[in-house]
Parts: structure tokens; sequence; C-alpha cells
């Protein structure tokens, strides 16, 4: 089968964004019932809010138990202090962490340092993943530029974590955060596509008109670490969750 007709059959449509989340949501809680001491793959971005905030609900209401839970971020801005708001420890304290407690959370570490102690920690996280068994599922949001993590057109798919620098266009979305796209970062740190692809299952969200014509391009398109998102059409163990203005192109 061709791999756009794949991946085209593994995505669920959803009416709206908050079924999209419950869905995704529950599709992590069925990992977490079936094995407490899962290893989460998470991130960040406007997208997987509402995702963070079912679990929370659900560790609330339900009083499901993520205490034995490990949990790993894809990216950080660089440079970036980890207590800075704009900061994606910040995002992940304030959107999931403060609610719910887990066994033990990373986020990859943007504080200025030297091109070698950057290596060195691109190292030692890529050892963490490994050490705690690798990641059981992998929550990705889509850049409009075909990123995951802020793996940027072009990534090799060979890449691990690690310093890139970051594409104008997914710049000037995150400009409204920062007051401004000259107070961006230009440079990230990310896990690598190799990581991601190695994840045991893979869930791929997007929402919204904004994302559909890079939807389209990932799911349907050539297959190049142009699109990195396109990818993921070479892997089985992809889901694709979409809500319906996301999916109207496809
Ligand atoms: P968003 O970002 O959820 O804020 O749209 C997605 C991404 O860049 O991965």
């Amino acid at each position: 089968m061709p791999d756009s007709l794949t991946a085209l059959s593994h995505v669920t449509v959803s009416p709206d964004y908050h079924t999209l989340c419950e869905r995704v949501a529950d599709r992590i809680v069925e990992l977490v019932l079936s094995k407490p001491d899962a290893v989460l793959g998470l991130a960040t971005g406007a997208t997987p809010k509402g995702v963070y905030q079912a679990l929370i609900r659900r560790h609330q209401e339900q009083r499901l138990d993520f205490s034995r839970v490990t949990c790993f971020n894809l990216d950080e801005y660089y440079p970036m202090s980890p207590d800075s708001p704009h900061s994606y420890h910040s995002f992940m304290r304030e959107n999931l962490f403060s609610s719910l407690e887990v066994r033990q959370w990373s986020v990859p570490g943007g504080e200025p340092r030297g091109p070698e102690q950057i290596e060195r920690d691109c190292l030692a996280y890529e050892a963490a993943i490994r050490e705690a068994g690798g990641i059981d599922l992998q929550l990705l949001g889509i850049g409009r530029t075909g990123h995951i993590g802020f793996n940027e057109p072009g990534s090799p798919r060979g890449s691990r974590t690690r310093l890139v620098t970051l594409d104008p266009v997914t710049r000037h979305d995150a400009a409204p955060d920062f007051g401004g796209m000259e107070n961006v970062p230009t440079q990230a740190v990310t896990v690598g596509l190799a990581t991601i692809f190695e994840a045991r299952a893979i869930v791929l969200m997007a929402s919204g008109k904004s994302k559909a014509d890079i939807v389209r391009r990932a799911l349907t398109g050539v297959v190049t670490e142009d699109v990195p998102a396109s990818l993921l059409q070479n892997i089985d163990r992809v889901r694709y969750f979409l809500d319906s203005d996301a999916a109207e192109r496809l």
C-alpha cells in the first residue's frame, strides 16, 4: 500500500478541539492503565494543552495514578532559563506537572553554555531515555513548517538530540508569546527524528485550519526530510488525531 494510504488509514478526525483532546487523553490513559510505569514523550504548544487538562481531570476525578510514569519532553528554546515564563520547563510545570505527580519529568536544558557541554548534555538526554526503557508513547504536534519537536525542514532522519536553528516561520508563529519575533530565540535544543521514530507508539495531533495545508503535505505528500512529519508515513505505529478543521484538505 502506498505510504500516504497507510497514513490516511491511521487518521481519526474529531468534530472539535475538545473531542480531539479527549480522544488523545483516552489513548494515554489506556497506556498508563496497562503499564503504570510507562514512559511518555511529551510536547508543548497550544495543541496539547487540552490533553493535559483532560489528564489532570481524570487524575483528580477518577484517581488515575501517574505516580510511576516518567516523562521526557521534546524540546526547549536556546538560550532559555528554565525559570523564564517563556521556557518549555515553565509551560510543562504550569500546564501539567504542578497538578499531576509523576515519578520524574525532564525537558532538554536551554541554559546558555559552550558547544561541548551542549553536546554532552544532549548525549545524556538520549542516554536517560534509553535507561528509562525507551519511549512507550510519543505525543507530537506539528508546526506549519512540518516540524516535529523542533526538527525543522532539512533535519536528517537519523538525527539525535542536538542544538538546532529555528525556521523563520516557527519564530513568526511564536512571536505573539514573546511580544515580537525579535524576542524569539533563534535556536533550540530538540530530541532528534531517529529518537522520535524509535517510540513504541506515536500520536501526532493537529487542530485548526492553519494546520490543514501542512497536515495534507505530511500525510499525503512526498516523504522527504524537507517536511519532517512526512517521514512518519514510513512508520506503521503512528496514529494521527485531527480535528475537522485540520483535516479539511485530506
Ligand atoms: P502549536 O505548535 O501546538 O502551538 O500549534 C505545534 C508545534 O509547533 O509542534
